[in-house]
């Protein structure tokens, strides 16, 4: 868990980050409720860890339960460490679904009161997918906010997080980013994100991978974990998971082991984001990050991934 530098931002960051969505308490997503005492208790035991990375938004729950729940936990222990980068995202209004520079620089006020901390270092774009690329980018739209923030000094770093692969291409291609953040389309099974971060990572921006287990199917496995990428699943994927469950098994390695490997060991990530919902699972995803995989495993894992025409765009 040795800091290292993300990007050409001045920032060093663990390459486990801890990703709070679930615990906003999201069944629709997830399949299951967290409550607040869970929820503290988690961001108790990373802060205690050595994960110095912190991943979360202001729209993670309906009322911003994700933020609220970690500005407790670091209330609890007198506020944020000096060596944990918390990043947050900007968000639409969840009423009205305006996503205007407005909405952003409001978002954010909101984020730094329900987190209890004055700033955060990295601000990003939170799933632009929602608005067309020209809204975001024309005159007062969320890009332009977001850079004010930055020239003003309010934060350090701006990044775009979101999905559809192309489109971040697109802001990326603006120059106006730090940060990238792409979730589910670098994993065992799907690889859509790979040459978009490649590419991130030649021009210094930082790379962040998140969701390495699918949203879940890849650390709990297709039987249990019906969604994927938080849909519905194609079986074949699900197929795809069984054989790399099998294989993995055959080799003496859990999945979910496998499925976090995959994108720490990749040279053009810098993070990698795990959603993490109870205590036990920050002791569990660091012993996972540690254990000796045989490169035979890799091998076999490639000849099992499926054909791009399955990859989310
Ligand atoms: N657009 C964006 O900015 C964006 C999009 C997606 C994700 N993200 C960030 O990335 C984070 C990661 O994504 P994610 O949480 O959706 O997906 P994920 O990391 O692929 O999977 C999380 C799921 O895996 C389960 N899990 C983790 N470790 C496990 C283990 N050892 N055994 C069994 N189950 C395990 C968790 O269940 P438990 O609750 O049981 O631990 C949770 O349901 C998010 O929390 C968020 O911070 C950002």
């Amino acid at each position: 868990m040795t800091p290292r530098p993300l990007g050409s931002t001045g920032l060093e960051v663990t390459p486990l980050c801890v990703g709070t969505s679930p615990l906003a308490s999201m069944p629709r997503l997830y399949g299951y409720d967290v409550s607040d005492e869970r929820a503290v208790a988690t961001i108790e035991a990373v802060l205690d860890s050595p994960i110095r990375f912190i991943d979360t938004s202001n729209g993670y729950g309906e009322h911003g339960e994700a933020e609220k729940r970690i500005g407790l936990a670091l209330a609890a222990r007198g506020g944020l460490p000096a060596d944990v980068v918390l990043a947050t995202k900007v968000d639409p209004d969840p009423v009205t679904g305006d996503f205007s520079g407005k909405r952003v620089l409001a978002s954010y006020e909101e984020s730094l009161e329900r987190l209890g901390v004055d700033r955060v270092p990295l601000l990003y774009l939170h799933d632009p997918e929602r608005i067309s690329f020209e809204e975001a980018v024309a005159p007062g739209g969320a890009v332009e906010a977001l850079v004010r923030l930055r020239d003003e000094g309010r934060v350090d770093y701006i990044g775009v997080a979101g999905g559809p692969v192309r489109l971040l291409a697109q802001y990326l291609e603006t120059g106006k980013f730090d940060a990238l953040l792409s979730h589910n389309r670098y994993t065992l099974l799907d690889r859509s994100a790979q040459s978009l971060f490649a590419t991130a990572r030649q021009r210094g921006i930082g790379v962040v991978n998140a969701a390495p287990f699918g949203g879940g199917m890849l650390a709990k496995g297709p039987d249990v974990q019906s969604k994927y990428g938080y849909g519905e699943r194609d079986e074949r994927i699900a197929d795809a998971a069984r054989a790399m469950a099998a294989a993995c098994a055959r080799h003496e390695v859990p999945l979910p082991a496998a499925a976090l490997q995959f994108s720490l060991r990749a040279p053009f990530i810098d993070a990698t984001v795990v959603g993490v919902s109870s205590p036990e699972r920050v002791d569990q995803t660091l012993e996972y990050a540690g254990l000796e995989i045989p490169e035979g495993l890799w091998a076999e894992l490639e000849t099992m991934v499926p054909p791009s025409d399955f990859w989310l765009d």
